[in-house]
């Protein structure tokens, strides 16, 4: 069974809340919450006060990707906002692994993402550390680009590499016509921004991506 996490960096922002609540109530698996710092991603979102408030209004999982600078800085506060998992870019610290480490000590689930210039290599070495491994399928930065198809042999890679219960995500470019590119090469969690929140209606849109697996 795959999983869809709708981005909320598509949605309409003036109608934050409802947009949220209608994925929950069309049957959303969890929220992708993309995390931008200028730094490391030339785009700027959410700090966490804006996690902190969804969270009064949403018992949706709250699928964190920090897409930041030095993300060992920003744990505690996404964690005390409401997160119930966190992603933090391999690219983007030189400690991934006690970062990853102190998200589990946590309580809360840890991921690992890489770019579509970094090899899938990289994440031998922790994989007994996270519990969902990340492989962007367009450059971080911005919702409603293009998919890179040349990431779909690393997708294959990866999950050749992970043991059964690590999750494999995809996050950028996908919707109904190419969701069986990347779950036939492996993932289960599917990142989608602009094919939900673009589509007329988004919960068809929701239940359409999972009847595509
Ligand atoms: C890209 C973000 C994605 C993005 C996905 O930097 O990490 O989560 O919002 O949006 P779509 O599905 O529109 O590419
Ligand atoms: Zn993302």
């Amino acid at each position: 069974m795959i999983k869809i996490s709708p981005s909320i960096l598509a949605c309409d922002l003036g109608d934050f809340r409802n947009q949220v609540a209608l994925v929950e109530n069309a049957g959303a698996d969890m929220l992708h919450i993309d995390i931008m710092d200028g730094l490391f991603v030339p785009n700027l979102t959410f700090g966490p006060a804006i996690v902190k408030n969804l969270r009064q209004t949403s018992k949706l999982f709250f699928d964190v990707h920090l897409m930041l600078e030095n993300p060992e800085k920003f744990v505690d506060p996404f964690l005390e906002a409401g997160a119930d998992h966190i992603t933090v870019h391999a690219e983007a610290t030189k400690h991934i692994c006690r970062c990853l480490q102190y998200i589990k000590s946590c309580g809360i689930t840890a991921g690992v993402a890489i770019n579509p210039g970094t090899p899938a290599g990289v994440l031998e070495e922790v994989i007994p550390f996270i519990d969902l491994a990340l492989v962007m399928t367009v450059n971080p930065g911005f919702t409603g680009q293009k998919f890179i198809p040349e990431v779909v042999n690393k997708i294959r890679k990866v999950k050749s590499m992970l043991p059964d219960n690590v999750d494999l995500e995809v996050d950028g470019g996908i919707g109904l016509s190419n969701i069986k590119l990347v779950t036939e090469a492996g993932a289960n969690v599917i990142v989608a921004g602009a094919a939900v929140f673009y589509a007329d209606d988004p919960a068809k849109a929701i239940r359409e991506l999972k009847a595509a697996e």
